[in-house]
Formats: structure tokens, C-alpha cells, sequence
């Protein structure tokens, strides 16, 4: 039987009861869906999963991002779907990205289809002295929402802000010593900036979400530059606060599966290049969670 135990910060559970390489019945991804509205981050311990697992577990959430490749005769593969995070390298070239996520931002709010949560499987986790590294550490964007001044709510209730790829992109080449190169003007016209609303009603839970991240947003658009400036720069230090904040220590086959919506994470980069990392990550958009006729039959399943 599927339980959920959350835990003693305000966001994450752990949810143990089902085997994720079954085929998962309506009432259990029901439940999953629901602890997901009401927890943000799920962990499955001591799942044994092969790529394809990944991959059939995170298409019940909706589109998967992707694919990376295309057979020549227009196949696509669901393993292309099914991406790798590792620092490992193979005649001198990564195997997946080596540096993905490693500061504060929410996985494709600079999409017009935003993110809806990202599904990783631990599979090689860092260890120094039995203690594990290479932790994701998360904050709850509902509990940030809620602790903002009522008349600051008010305020920001109709605003919007701008999401830009590249400012992530260049933070970790300027300021993290990632050996990316700069965008190209191709890849530039591929991720124009795109405008969300700053405060988000979850579809899921129904709570307010304070959705703007350090990684991507860079602007408030209804105020001047200097306003805008000034009430991110408030933003992001409120966010981060540490009563908002989780860190997930890695087990080696857990699969953590998180809420973009409602949550800020990064990946902590506190490990050495012969400290293996390697995970499998799908990542799913939310083309399907606002849609009620997904919805509502799902949550009802449960
Ligand atoms: C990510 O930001 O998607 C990566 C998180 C991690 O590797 O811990």
C-alpha cells in the first residue's frame, strides 16, 4: 500500500508502497499527483529503474522535454527522452552535463509552456567519509508567498515577470567557471525571453505560489528598471530564506520527483571531478496539469 510520511520542513514526503518499474495503477498516481500539490517533493526509495522506467513514470505528468535525438527515419526513441547528469567522462567528453542546475533557478520558467516537474534517479551518488554529496536543495515558493507582507501581495498580484535562458547561461559561465560557451545567436532566436505572472494559483493545491527565480527572471515589467531592480534583489533574498528551504541528501536508487511550480532548487556542487555523480533525468512541461479534463479525473482516482 502506497503511504506518504511528509517531513519535518515545509516542503517534501516520502513515498514508499510502490514499485515505479510496475506499471502504476490511476489511484497511485493519483495520490502521487495529490502528495505532489501538497508536498512539492517526493522521494521513492530503493527503486530499481531502467531508463525506459524513467521515462513511462514521468510521461503520466505530461510532454517530456526533449527528445535529443531523432532516428534518421524520424523515430523517435523514449530513451531519448530520458537525459544524463554526470561529471563522468568518456574519452574525454562528458557523458551528460556536468553542471546542471548549480545555482538557484526553476527548470524552464524561460518557456511559454513552463515546467512541471523534473524526475531524477539517483544511480552513482558522491561520497567522502560515508557522508554523501552533490544534495539538490529546494525552497517552497507557497510558504515564501504566504510569509510576504500582505500590502507587497497586493501589489505584486497583477504583476508579471521577464524569464531569460541566458541569464542563467552566462551566470554560470562568468560567475561558476562552467566551461560552456557563450549562446550563439541561433540558440539566442530559439530562447527569446517569455513573461509569466509573478504570482501563480497552483492547479494542483489551489495556494498562491510566488513564481520568480534568481536563475531566469530579470524583470519586473509593470515597474521602472530601477524599481524592478530594487524588488527582485528583495525577491530573490526573501526566496531564499532558510525557513523556506529542503536539502534532499542523495540516496543511491532514489527517484525524487519535484514540483516546478511551486519551488526553487539547485544542484549543490560541494564534489570533486573523481567524486562520480550520475543520475537520469526526465523532464516534464506542463503541458497537461492545467487542463482540468487531466486533472480532476486523476486527483479523483486516488
Ligand atoms: C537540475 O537542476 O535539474 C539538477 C538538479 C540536480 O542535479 O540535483
Amino acid at each position: 500500500m502506497l503511504t506518504i510520511e511528509p517531513n519535518g520542513a515545509t516542503l517534501g514526503a516520502t513515498v514508499r508502497g510502490v514499485d515505479l518499474a510496475k506499471p502504476l495503477s490511476d489511484a497511485d498516481f493519483g495520490q502521487i499527483l495529490k502528495a505532489l500539490g501538497d508536498r512539492a517533493v517526493l522521494r521513492f526509495p530503493d527503486q530499481h529503474l531502467e531508463p525506459i522506467d524513467v521515462y513511462r513514470f514521468s510521461i503520466r505528468f505530461g510532454e517530456i522535454q526533449g527528445p535529443s535525438r531523432v532516428d534518421p527515419n524520424g523515430a523517435i526513441d523514449p530513451l531519448a527522452y530520458v537525459g544524463i547528469l554526470s561529471n563522468i567522462k568518456e574519452n574525454g567528453e562528458y557523458i551528460g552535463s556536468p553542471d546542471a542546475g548549480q545555482d538557484w533557478h526553476t527548470d524552464m520558467s524561460y518557456r511559454d509552456v513552463r515546467g512541471f516537474v523534473n524526475v531524477l534517479y539517483g544511480i552513482h551518488i558522491p561520497r567522502r567519509n560515508g557522508l554523501a554529496l552533490g544534495g539538490t536543495e529546494f525552497g517552497d515558493m507557497a510558504a515564501a508567498y504566504d510569509a510576504l507582507p500582505g500590502a507587497l501581495k497586493l501589489q505584486l498580484e497583477n504583476m508579471t515577470a521577464t524569464h531569460d535562458f541566458e541569464k542563467f547561461w552566462e551566470h554560470m559561465r562568468q560567475d561558476r567557471n562552467s566551461g560552456r560557451p557563450a549562446m550563439t545567436p541561433e540558440q539566442r532566436k530559439r530562447r527569446q525571453p517569455v513573461v509569466h505572472k509573478l504570482i501563480l494559483t497552483h492547479p494542483i493545491s489551489g495556494r498562491k505560489i510566488l513564481y520568480c527565480n534568481p536563475g531566469y527572471a530579470t524583470r519586473i515589467n509593470e515597474l521602472s528598471a530601477s524599481e524592478s531592480d530594487a524588488m527582485l534583489a528583495f525577491l530573490f533574498a526573501h526566496q531564499l530564506e532558510m525557513r523556506f528551504r529542503h536539502t534532499h541528501v542523495w540516496n543511491e536508487n532514489d527517484l525524487l520527483v519535484w514540483d516546478h511550480l511551486s519551488t526553487i532548487h539547485r544542484a549543490i556542487d560541494d564534489y570533486g571531478p573523481d567524486e562520480i555523480r550520475l543520475m537520469r533525468r526526465c523532464q516534464v512541461m506542463a503541458t497537461k496539469v492545467f487542463d482540468p479534463a487531466f486533472l480532476r479525473p486523476a486527483l479523483l482516482a486516488a
